[in-house]
């Protein structure tokens, strides 16, 4: 089964949208199965943005990610790396469409409150990059046949 890494980011948790961030993807009906609020070193963001390193707003995204904690977060379920980033909406806030998270919560890209893994092999890796063994829990929803024929 798919897993996705989603992060609120630092300006989400000093906005105080944790919780409306974590109930779009438990309403949803996705599994929680990792999460943690963790203030992230910056070896890690590095790791983490290894792909855009050369990117002009490569040291600014790296400092935006350190300058707090985030919210770490692993979210299960058949095809959940789409649809998560479905609703977390695009990169550019002002292009996400309304319902979305950035759509509806963020102004500028540089500050887009969420993140989420772009593919199922990037969520397996970022969960296991922020996730020591042990951290992440296997458990079944009292929910799961109510959402699932
Ligand atoms: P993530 O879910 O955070 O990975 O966002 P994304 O997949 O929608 O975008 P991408 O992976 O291309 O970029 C990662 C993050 O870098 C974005 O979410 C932004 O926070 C930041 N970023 C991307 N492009 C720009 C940019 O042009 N300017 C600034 N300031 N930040 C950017
Ligand atoms: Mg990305």
């Amino acid at each position: 089964v798919d897993q996705t890494y989603i992060m609120v980011k630092p300006d989400g948790v000093q906005r105080g949208l944790v919780g409306e961030i974590i109930s779009r993807f438990e309403r949803k009906g996705f599994k929680l199965t990792g999460l943690k609020l963790f203030q992230c070193p910056k070896e890690l963001a590095e790791e983490h943005y290894k792909d855009l390193k050369g990117k002009p707003f490569y040291p600014t995204l790296i400092d935006y990610i350190t300058s707090g904690p985030v919210v770490c977060m692993v979210w299960e379920g058949v095809g959940v790396v789409a649809s998560a980033r479905k609703l977390i909406g695009s990169t550019n806030p002002l292009q996400a469409e309304p319902g979305t998270i950035r759509g509806d919560l963020a102004v500028q890209t540089g500050r887009n409150v969420v993140h989420g893994s772009d593919s199922p092999e990037n969520g397996k890796r970022e969960a296991a990059l922020w996730f020591k063994e042990g951290e992440l829990c296997e458990w079944t929803p009292a929910q799961a046949p109510w959402l699932m024929e």
